[in-house]
């Protein structure tokens, strides 16, 4: 464990090969399946039914990004599913904090996503009740957008009271990684990284996977 993490996103996958889709991403730390509610993104994914059947057939265990209006009654579903990792938006949790006790007493690890323009500093004090917070680096909705450079200060933020407090929580980012801009998401403090299109997007996503884990560690 070199304390870097590559979480596909099956977002990229061809939705009718799942299965084959999946088999292609064994070297990876997690997949990252992302719920979309139509309400809270504009754009519509999949849900529980869905999740249940990648939960069965993926090689590595499930990173849940619950892109969806109130997470307070549908997320603990995914961690019952048996999602290794649930994470839901922040601007959408009525009860932030108690949501993450009821995922981790389910067994999943808990995780507060924030997107683009939402600050970071209410985070400070929940570092604990957190096992990963996702930092997005595009606004929630579509793979394939531009990396948001400007993201970064909150991420170093972040790094930095983690470090201070001595958390270790997982700093996640989302939303246009790839070869080119890891290393700065990395550089900022992330160690844990989403790729959809980088990684299901390559000829070889075996060798993308380990190519950003070479570039994240660098
Ligand atoms: C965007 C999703 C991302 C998306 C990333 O709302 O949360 O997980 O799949 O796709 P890429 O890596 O192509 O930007
Ligand atoms: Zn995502």
């Amino acid at each position: 464990d070199d304390g870097i993490r590559i979480n596909p996103s099956i977002l990229a996958a061809d939705f009718v090969n799942m299965q084959a889709e999946l088999a292609r991403i064994a070297t990876a730390d997690f997949v990252h399946v992302d719920v979309m509610d139509n309400h809270f993104v504009p754009n519509l994914t999949f849900g529980p039914q869905m999740v249940e059947r990648v939960q069965a057939t993926s090689p590595v265990p499930l990173d849940v990004h619950l892109m969806i209006t109130d997470p307070d009654r549908w997320a603990p579903g995914y961690a019952e599913i048996g999602a290794a990792s649930v994470t839901f938006h922040l601007e959408a949790a009525t009860e932030p904090v108690a949501l993450a006790r009821r995922l981790r007493d389910i067994g999943s690890r808990a995780g507060v996503a924030v997107k683009p323009a939402t600050p970071v500093e209410s985070l400070f004090d929940l570092l604990d009740d957190f096992d990963q917070i996702l930092v997005m680096t595009v606004e929630p909705g579509f793979g394939g957008q531009s990396f948001m450079p400007e993201t970064m200060p909150k991420l170093r933020r972040l790094a930095e009271e983690a470090r201070r407090r001595g958390s270790s929580v997982w700093l996640q980012v989302d939303g246009g990684i790839g070869a080119s801009t890891i290393a700065q998401a990395a550089e900022a403090g992330a160690d844990t990284f989403v790729a959809g299109s980088a990684v299901f997007g390559a000829g070889d996503p075996a060798n993308a996977i380990a190519g950003l884990r070479a570039a994240a560690a660098a």
